[in-house]
């Protein structure tokens, strides 16, 4: 999997998969519009024709098209249909922002480089499902949401970017899911527009990003003093 910083010159086009409420696909909507002719979201594609987000895109006037994996025999049947659907669009990215599905190899590595997902933990802590629930269940202090390349393996693959927030002592699953979702919303749009500048190389399985960027974005907003870490003396 390899992926090398580039210029366009035209606007970056980029396919959203969706499964659901589609919260990061509008964070990524508005960054998108602010970037004035470098990118274009030529396509929303869900998996779930009732997903709360396909009404939103359509609103806003993009190119929606559902694509129910219940119509399909089998998981490999509807990767290669929606492989051949996303391919029409000739996307420079595909996004998953929510995309409720585990792909197969196939569908990976044809897009690979190209792949992009947000999970809601610091990757590689707590994949899969009930992250926030796994993080508190864990005891850690830090939790947050990871930007990554996408490879076979499930929540797994070179990361481009983290979003870290303190876990804080009344947290319950929704509170701390809160805080990371709004981190998510920051975090997710600044990569995409590292993408869309070209800015984004991935080489030998590790990422970097030319130009100043912050890879971690910290959010201590919502902590109190005591939640704030200590500082190593000089
Ligand atoms: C987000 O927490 C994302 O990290 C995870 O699924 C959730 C989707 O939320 N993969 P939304 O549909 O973007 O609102």
């Amino acid at each position: 999997m390899q992926s090398k910083a580039f210029s366009l010159d035209r606007p970056c086009r980029l396919v959203i998969l969706i499964s659901g409420r589609g919260s990061n696909m509008q964070s990524i909507f508005k960054s998108v519009a602010a970037a004035a002719q470098r990118a274009e979201i030529v396509a929303v594609l869900s998996n779930n024709p009732d997903a709360e987000g396909l009404a939103w895109a359509q609103a806003q006037g993009l190119a929606v098209e559902t694509l129910s994996h219940r119509t399909f025999p089998n998981r490999i049947a509807f990767d290669q249909a929606l492989q051949a659907r996303i391919d029409a669009h000739r996307p420079d990215y595909v996004l998953l922002a929510g995309f409720m599905r585990i792909l197969t190899e196939g569908f990976v590595q044809h897009f690979a480089g190209r792949l992009i997902n947000i999970h809601p933990s610091l990757l590689p802590a707590f994949p899969g499902l009930n992250t926030h629930q796994q993080a508190l269940d864990a005891g850690v202090q830090q939790h947050g949401c990871t930007i990554h390349f996408v490879t076979p393996t499930l929540d797994h693959g070179p990361i481009i970017a983290q979003g870290l927030v303190p876990v804080l002592a009344d947290d319950d699953a929704e509170s701390l899911g809160q805080r990371v979702l709004a981190v998510e919303h920051e975090v997710y749009p600044q990569v995409v527009n590292w993408l869309i500048d070209g800015r984004v190389q991935l080489e030998a399985g590790r990422v970097s990003v030319s130009g100043p960027a912050s890879r971690l974005y910290v959010d201590f907003s919502a902590a109190s003093e005591a939640d704030v870490p200590l500082r190593r003396q000089a």
